[in-house]
C-alpha cells in the first residue's frame, strides 16, 4: 500500500484534489480482492456502513449472551453447564473483538455503547425470542449459530482487513456453538417422549426466525448491492438463507425432528431445497422493538451497563496509575544516564 493512502481527518471533509487518485487506489484495491486496511483512504460511505454493521454484529454478540445465559445457572449437568459457560463467554469475546474492530474506523466504543442503550443502532432480531426449556440452549446453538456460520465464513474474506481477520477466530468459535447445540439436542432425542417433544416444541418456534436472520429478501434490501460492490458482503441474503436451508435439511433428518415448512422438499432441478417464506412483516416488527424480549433484553443490557460503571471507572484508574508510574520511571533512568 502506497503511503498516500492515508489521510488526515479533514482530507475527506474538504473533498481534496488528490481524492480521486485515493479513490482509484481504492476501487483498485477491491477490484484486487486486497485487504483495505485503518490507515488507507477509504470512501466516506465504506467507513459509515463498516461501522454501522460491525456494530450491529457486536451489539448482536453482546445480546445474544442473554437468552442462554438464562440457562448457566439451572443447566442439568455440570458438564453441560461448563459447556455453556465456555460458549456464552465465547459470546462476549465476539463483542469485544467487533467493538475494537470498529474502533480502528474511528468509531467509539462507549458512543457505540450508548447507541445499542438508546435504541439508536440495532441487534439481530433472533435475540428478542424467549428460551423457556433447555432445548432451546440445543436448538439455539444448531440454528442460530448455524445461521451465524453461513453469514460470517464469507465475512473472512470481508474487504476490511480488521473486520476478515476478527472473524477468522469468531468462525472457528461458532462451529463449537453449532456442534454444542447439536449434540445437546441428540442426547435428548436418545432421552425419554418428553425430551423429544421439548426438542421439537423448539425447533418448531426457532425455525422462522433464524431463517429471518438472513435479512428481508434480496429485491427488498436496498444496501445490500452496495455492500456487495464494496466485497464487505459476498453472497445475497437469499443466497445465504438457501445455503442455511440445504445445510440443516439433512441434520434435521438424522437428528428426526421436523422442520415446521410444509413447502420444504428437495428441488432436483435446482439442486436445492425449496422453502416456504417467512413473515417478513414479523421480522420488521421485532426489528423496530415490538419482539416477544426486546424490552426485557434492552432493560437488562442498561442495568449491566449502569452496574459496571465502577469496573470502567476502576479499569481507568488502574490505567492512569500505570501510565503515570511509567513515566516516573522513565524520568528516572534518563536522569541517572545523565548522572
Ligand atoms: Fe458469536
Ligand atoms: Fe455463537
Amino acid at each position: 500500500m502506497p503511503s498516500s493512502a492515508s489521510s488526515s481527518p479533514g482530507d475527506t471533509a474538504a473533498a481534496p484534489p488528490q481524492e480521486p487518485a485515493l479513490q482509484a487506489h481504492f476501487d483498485r484495491t477491491i477490484a484486487r480482492d486486497q485487504r483495505v486496511e485503518p490507515r488507507d483512504w477509504m470512501p466516506e460511505g465504506y467507513r459509515r456502513t463498516l461501522i454501522r454493521q460491525i456494530a450491529q454484529h457486536a451489539h448482536s454478540e453482546i445480546i445474544g449472551m442473554q437468552p442462554e445465559g438464562a440457562w448457566i445457572t439451572r443447566a442439568p449437568s455440570l458438564r453441560r453447564k461448563a459447556i455453556l459457560f465456555a460458549k456464552v463467554q465465547d459470546e462476549a469475546g465476539h463483542g469485544l473483538y467487533l467493538y475494537s474492530a470498529a474502533e480502528t474506523l474511528g468509531a467509539d466504543r462507549d458512543d457505540l455503547t450508548d447507541r445499542l442503550i438508546e435504541g439508536r443502532q440495532k441487534y439481530s432480531s433472533i435475540f428478542n425470542y424467549p428460551t423457556p426449556t433447555f432445548a432451546d440452549v440445543g436448538v439455539i446453538g444448531w440454528f442460530v449459530d448455524g445461521a451465524a456460520i453461513c453469514n460470517q465464513v464469507p465475512l473472512c474474506r470481508s474487504s476490511y482487513g480488521p473486520y476478515a481477520r476478527a472473524m477468522v477466530r469468531v468462525c472457528k468459535e461458532e462451529s463449537f456453538h453449532q456442534r454444542q447445540g447439536y449434540e445437546l439436542l441428540r442426547t435428548m432425542m436418545a432421552g425419554t417422549q418428553a425430551q423429544r417433544d421439548m426438542v421439537q416444541d423448539a425447533v418448531d418456534r426457532w425455525w422462522w426466525p433464524s431463517l429471518m436472520m438472513f435479512g428481508p429478501p434480496d429485491d427488498d434490501s436496498p444496501n445490500s448491492a452496495q455492500s456487495m460492490a464494496w466485497r464487505i458482503k459476498r453472497h445475497s441474503n437469499d443466497e445465504l438463507r438457501q445455503k442455511f436451508v440445504d445445510m440443516t435439511v439433512p441434520q434435521a433428518e438424522k437428528l428426526g425432528v421436523t422442520l415446521p415448512d410444509p413447502e420444504l422438499k428437495w428441488n432436483e432441478e435446482r439442486g436445492h431445497h425449496d422453502f416456504g417464506t417467512p413473515d417478513f412483516s414479523e421480522l420488521m416488527r421485532v426489528i423496530k422493538g415490538d419482539g416477544p424480549c426486546n424490552a426485557e433484553r434492552m432493560a437488562r443490557r442498561r442495568t449491566a451497563h449502569e452496574e459496571g460503571a465502577w469496573v470502567r471507572e476502576a479499569a481507568a484508574a488502574h490505567a492512569a496509575k500505570q501510565a503515570r508510574r511509567t513515566a516516573e520511571r522513565a524520568r528516572g533512568e534518563e536522569k541517572e544516564h545523565a548522572a
